[in-house]
């Protein structure tokens, strides 16, 4: 065993052993948060580690990494090498899919719990460690030298030379993927046919919003026979209807769709959406959660709704993809993939685009449970001539101008020709969302109104990637199928 472990082992679990592990809980991120996730139990002492153990090379399978416990550690932690408990692999799975708007995670990475965190500086990857595992798992002082730190890439990103008993794992992001592949899909199957040739995609997208859909399928060439699409917003439609004219099939509300209507459609291939978020969102203070009939969170029954009755019609299954943020109350989370009968995979934008964009996809696309390739973007590639970025990403754009601000002295991301801070443009923005540039610019909306639409709206490069394997299930499609969703034109 590297002894750097051993002493590093022996000084944490000493220390274990003389004070019990304690549950800190204190600076949270979010109040709201803290009741939802439960930290170890510090009672039950009967289970802390042995002083005998404590320098034997068994320590890392007989200890769980996250809450110290001895008792039916069966399970290897997904990111570091070691092994956790069922409860603490259920916790880690459960907190390691949030991130906020700036692509920061809020849960220890090793313990899946809050606390005081300090976090990654890999636009990447953003993880955070709590002051616990980081005191208890590293050499004394760790916690004091990361803190001053000025670019701190953690445990999984860089090989550190912090003496510590947490290694990461080197398949560690495949191991993240398997942990949400079911082994069994269970709501709906996905066709066990491509198309037969000569047939082309039916699509029916839910939400649809200003059709990234539709623009992600046309960049993909996907040869597409029908796309009905359901939105009401009027800015919405108008932009969709500039792009794509008589191209989309509208719907109305997602309500007036009926048992017939969906007999009408189909088959239907491809079912998409994503409902409104803002109910959902831990931003949102005010917000109604899932099940209050006067707030948006409802609607995604109504999602649930038009899957069952798709599943009446479409007798030899069809792809489905439901999208939401990732921020939203676990509590809703876990009644959404209770419905749905899987669990999200979290895919960001941030992966292939200069804007963190954490968002959830629940669904049976066999793209959600593949590794995404992480593409090296700056802001500045997407700016006009002459003006500088200042941060190489961007947080988050939502429906309010201020999320447009970056870092918490809340600047202006570009500088103009005159060197003068500026907002971002909506052409840039269009360009790192991945659509073309004035591709809102319809209806004379103005520049709030068409940021207010891209806020709610998808990223191209993400949705391009889930859709590639369509390439294999149109099997007329004699187009060629693009590796990364950058190339496609
Ligand atoms: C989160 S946005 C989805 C945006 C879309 N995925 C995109 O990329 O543009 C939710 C959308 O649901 C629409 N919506 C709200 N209520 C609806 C309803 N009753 N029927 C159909 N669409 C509705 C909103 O107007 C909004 O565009
Ligand atoms: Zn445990
Ligand atoms: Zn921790
Ligand atoms: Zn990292």
């Amino acid at each position: 065993m590297d002894e750097r472990w051993t002493i590093g082992v022996v000084e944490a679990l000493r220390k274990l052993c003389r004070n019990g592990p304690e549950c800190i809980n204190y600076n949270l991120r979010s109040l709201e948060t803290k009741s939802l996730v439960k930290c170890p139990d510090p009672n039950n002492t009967n289970n802390w580690i042995i002083e005998e153990k404590l320098e034997t090379s068994e320590i890392l399978s007989q200890v769980c990494l996250a809450c110290y416990t001895t008792n039916g550690v069966d399970c290897e932690h997904p990111l570091f090498k070691g092994n956790v408990c069922r409860k603490c692999l259920g916790r880690l799975k459960s907190t390691m899919v949030v991130k906020g708007d700036d692509g920061l995670h809020y849960f220890c990475a090793v313990c899946g719990t809050l606390g005081l965190i300090v976090l990654c500086d890999n636009d990447n990857c953003g993880r955070a460690y709590c002051f616990q595992c980081i005191s208890d798992l590293t050499a004394n002082n760790t916690w004091d030298i990361l803190l001053t730190t000025e670019e701190w890439l953690c445990f999984l990103c860089e090989d550190s030379s912090v003496i510590r008993i947490i290694y990461g794992r080197d398949d560690y992001s495949t191991r993240i993927h398997q942990l949400y592949t079911p082994e069994r899909l269970q709501l709906v199957e996905p066709p066990s046919e491509p198309l037969p040739s000569e047939t082309k995609l039916r699509v029916l997208s839910l939400f649809d919003g200003i059709s990234t859909g539709f623009y992600s399928l046309q960049k993909l060439k996907i040869p597409i026979q029908a796309y009905y699409a359901s939105e009401i917003d009027i800015a919405a439609l108008n932009i969709s209807k500039l792009n794509f004219g008589d191209q989309i099939i509208q719907m109305g509300d997602v309500i007036s769709i009926t048992d017939e209507i969906i007999k009408q459609i189909s088959p239907i291939h491809l079912l998409i959406g994503g409902s409104p978020c803002n109910d959902l969102s831990l931003a949102n203070p005010t917000r109604k959660g899932l099940f209050d009939g006067e707030g948006s969170g409802i609607l995604f029954f109504e999602f649930y709704r038009i899957i069952l009755l798709l599943k009446k019609y479409n007798k030899n299954g069809f792809y489905w993809m439901y999208e939401n943020v990732s921020s939203m109350q676990l509590s809703c989370r876990e009644a959404i993939s209770l419905y749905l009968q899987c669990e999200p995979v979290l895919k960001d934008a941030v992966s292939f685009s200069p804007q963190h964009r954490p968002r959830l996809f629940w669904g049976n696309l066999p793209t959600l449970y593949v590794e995404v390739p992480f593409e090296k973007t700056h802001l500045q590639e997407f700016l006009m001539s002459g003006r500088m970025a200042i941060v190489p990403k961007l947080k988050t754009v939502t429906t309010k101008s201020n999320s447009l601000r970056q870092g918490k002295e809340a600047v202006h991301p570009v500088r103009n020709e005159q060197d003068i801070p500026d907002t971002i443009w909506i052409t840039e923005l269009e360009k790192v969302f991945g659509l073309p540039q004035h591709y809102t610019d319809a209806g004379n909306l103005s520049a709030t109104q068409r940021q207010e639409l891209l806020g709610k709206s998808w990223s191209i490069p993400v949705i391009t990637h889930l859709f590639n394997f369509l390439h294999s299930f149109c099997t007329s499609s004699s187009y060629k199928i693009t590796s990364s969703p950058n190339e496609a034109t």
